[in-house]
């Protein structure tokens, strides 16, 4: 039996054992009393008793263990020509001066903070801030509009919210002061205040409730780790579901500490002293996960990268990083790969870069397609590692975990389930699928610690979207099936999500800001395959009777209102405006229909319509 075989059976025969052991790589306060609480399923909850602190882990120990001066955090700001390097004991002082800056605005145990920041150091001290307070932060992906900000204050209630005067996309400078100001003013809930970075690239109109970060800062007392109980919220990260409410996934504090620990170990390999570096957003899970927490739980060495793979200088931009910094391991999306392909298909670039320390490359967030996966192995020589996971899950679901053993790679599949989750196929009733044949990819409970135990505030939203439709599983929302030889291939998403540039959108949520223009009767909002993006969002609209706009202009209308409500993220690729939808008798309309039929294929239907020239070939359905 091979590594991988051993430690996955050994944590499916005794789980409780298994993460016990684990949990003793993180520092406890008080050791958890009972490891897994089965007492009220479908709830299950990691490491009841015991208490920590997320920040101590990610920080405070490294110092005490003599790693004060190793470098914790490294900041490489292409677009705005600068870099800093943060040892841990910077950081650990950076972050014990803004919990005292948030601790005297009011901000206590379990209180909430939203954070809106680019990807600046300032981030990464807000979320460790929050953690050392014991306080639950949220980030908000910079890419959302007003709107959603809005709608994640007043879901999360936040007693402060930190942001900056700007973001920087490339050579724009994308003001976030206006976002905010206009997110509070449509937000009912109000916060007490709001803490502002002020960059120099634009200056914010500050108001009575704006404190200016610099400010607070050179007047704030530090403050030490408060002790937490493992199940306390560390961060709840919202993510889109099937309408425009989004979901708050929660985060714990133990079994997020521990879960990622062995990850980074198990999984990607990199232990403490080593260079790793997740290419993503701090709004985003991969960022949570793999640019604050895993890496400094582990004691590495993260990048917070601020720019493109393409363009920020030139899509030489990724080897410059690897080279300049030694990274070991880098982590991204593979849309960030077919940008750099599409600018440099030869990869003449990496030529003028020294990459002899680079030794995995692991992709994530959407489908890695096989020629994506062959050129990058062919053009960097290092393991390719496609590993699939998901917002609520926190970290891998299904890899090939480099640090147990080395399993032989098939191209579109993300290898096989990570030790700690029993991965299954499930048909409509229920039954195991066989293999090769597709269906649900379901998990059976408990899910391992790390992943979501419940939605914030919101038990019965979380047993309603994740665990209803099958008793004792929770759903993952992707179809996909195993191959003969354990091998997990993932389909795509069965629901109405989709990964735009490794961005998670809601079509749902797309069709609801089209509906509530007065022309439109109703409408549609697919994902279609797109060459660099993976997919993109295309909307199909049927106006009311007697509107007789130029259907040029309200195409382009509808459109900017998604820009507008949603972000610009959500860009739709293209607007029809049709005569007709498909129905049922009862009037439904429907989509899964639209979207097997631009497939050609049966259940699970996959969000994605393959090629998009099919929707031409659906127009006549699209007529009376
Ligand atoms: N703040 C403000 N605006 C943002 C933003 C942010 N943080 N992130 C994206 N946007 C804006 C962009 O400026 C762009 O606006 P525009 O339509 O006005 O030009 C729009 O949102 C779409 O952005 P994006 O989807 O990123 O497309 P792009 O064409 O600018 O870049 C890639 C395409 C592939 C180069 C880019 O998405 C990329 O680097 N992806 C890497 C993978 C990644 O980070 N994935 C995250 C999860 S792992
Ligand atoms: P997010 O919650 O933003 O991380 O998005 C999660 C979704 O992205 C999953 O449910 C999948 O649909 C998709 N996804 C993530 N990783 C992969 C992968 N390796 N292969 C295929 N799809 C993926």
């Amino acid at each position: 039996m091979g590594a991988y075989e051993d430690v996955f059976r050994r944590s499916q025969a005794d789980p409780a054992g298994f993460w016990a052991q684990a949990a003793q790589a993180v520092d406890w306060d008080t050791p958890p009393a009972t490891i897994l609480d089965d007492s009220s399923p479908p709830f299950y909850r990691w490491f009841s008793g015991g208490t920590l602190n997320t920040c101590h882990n990610a920080l405070d120990r490294h110092v005490a263990a003599g790693r004060g001066e190793q470098a914790a955090l490294i900041y490489d700001s292409p677009v705005t020509g600068t870099a800093r390097t943060f040892t841990y004991a910077q950081l650990r002082d950076e972050t014990a001066r803004f919990a005292g800056v948030l601790a005297g605005l009011g901000v206590g145990q379990g209180d909430r903070v939203v954070i809106y920041l680019p990807m600046i150091p300032e981030a990464v001290i807000a979320m460790l801030a929050c953690a050392r307070l014991g306080a639950v932060h949220s980030v908000v992906f910079g890419g959302f509009a007003a709107h959603e900000l809005a709608v994640r204050i007043d879901d999360a209630l936040p007693a402060v919210i930190v942001s900056a005067s700007c973001g920087i996309e490339g050579k724009r400078v994308i003001e976030y002061k206006p976002i905010l100001d206009a997110a509070i003013a449509e937000a009912t809930h109000k916060p007490g205040h709001c803490v502002i970075v002020a960059r120099p690239q634009a200056q914010a109109a500050m108001h009575a409730h704006d404190i200016d970060w610099q400010a607070a800062m050179a007047a704030a007392t530090p403050r030490p780790c408060v002790s937490v109980a493992a199940t306390d919220p560390l961060y709840i990260l919202y993510t889109s579901g099937t309408t425009g409410k989004p979901k708050g996934v929660v985060r714990d504090n133990g079994g997020h500490a521990v879960a990622l620990t062995w990850s980074m170990k198990n999984v990607y390999d990199t232990h403490a002293g080593e260079v790793f570096w997740a290419a993503s957003d701090i709004g985003w899970v991969v960022g949570h996960s793999y640019i604050v927490y895993a890496p400094l739980l582990a004691g590495c060495t993260t990048i917070l990268y601020e720019g493109k793979p393409v363009g920020t200088p030139d899509a030489g931009a990724f080897w410059r990083v690897i080279a300049e910094h030694g990274v070991k391991t880098l982590f991204t999306a593979p849309t960030g790969f077919r940008a750099i392909r599409k600018e440099d298909p030869r990869g003449e670039l990496t030529t003028k870069y020294d990459l002899s320390r680079f030794q995995y490359l692991f992709l994530a967030g959407e489908r890695l397609d096989p020629d994506t996966y062959r050129w990058a192995g062919e053009l960097l020589g290092v393991p390719v590692i496609d590993h699939w996971w998901q917002t609520e899950t926190g970290w891998a679901v299904a890899a090939d975990p480099m640090g147990l053993e080395q399993l032989p790679t098939k191209p579109g599949s993300p290898t096989k389930p990570v030790p700690g989750y029993d991965v299954q196929i499930l048909d409509d009733q229920g039954n195991a699928a066989e293999p090769g044949t597709a269906g649900q990819i379901v998990i059976r409970l408990p899910l391992p610690p790390g992943c979501l135990p419940t939605l914030w505030r919101n038990d019965e939203g979380f047993r309603a979207a994740y665990l209803s439709r099958y008793p004792g599983y929770y759903l993952t929302g992707d179809g996909g099936f195993f191959d003969a030889d354990g091998y997990l291939y993932v389909m795509g998403r069965t629901d109405d999500v989709i990964n735009v540039a490794g961005h998670r959108l809601s079509t749902g949520e797309m069709e609801e800001v089209l509906a509530s223009h007065p022309a439109v009767a109703e409408c549609a909002v697919f994902g279609v395959n797109d060459a660099l993006k993976g997919e993109v969002p295309r909307g199909f609209v049927v106006l009311k009777a007697g509107i007789e706009a130029d259907p040029e202009v309200l195409a382009g209308d509808l459109a900017q209102m998604i820009r507008d409500k949603i972000g610009p993220i959500a860009t739709l690729s293209r607007l029809d405006i049709v005569a007709a939808l498909p129905k049922t008798r009862s009037g439904k309309i429907l989509r899964k229909t639209m979207r097997g039929l631009a497939n050609g294929r049966d259940e699970p239907v996959p969000s994605t319509i393959d090629d998009p020239a099919t929707l031409d070939g659906l127009r006549p359905i699209l007529r009376p």
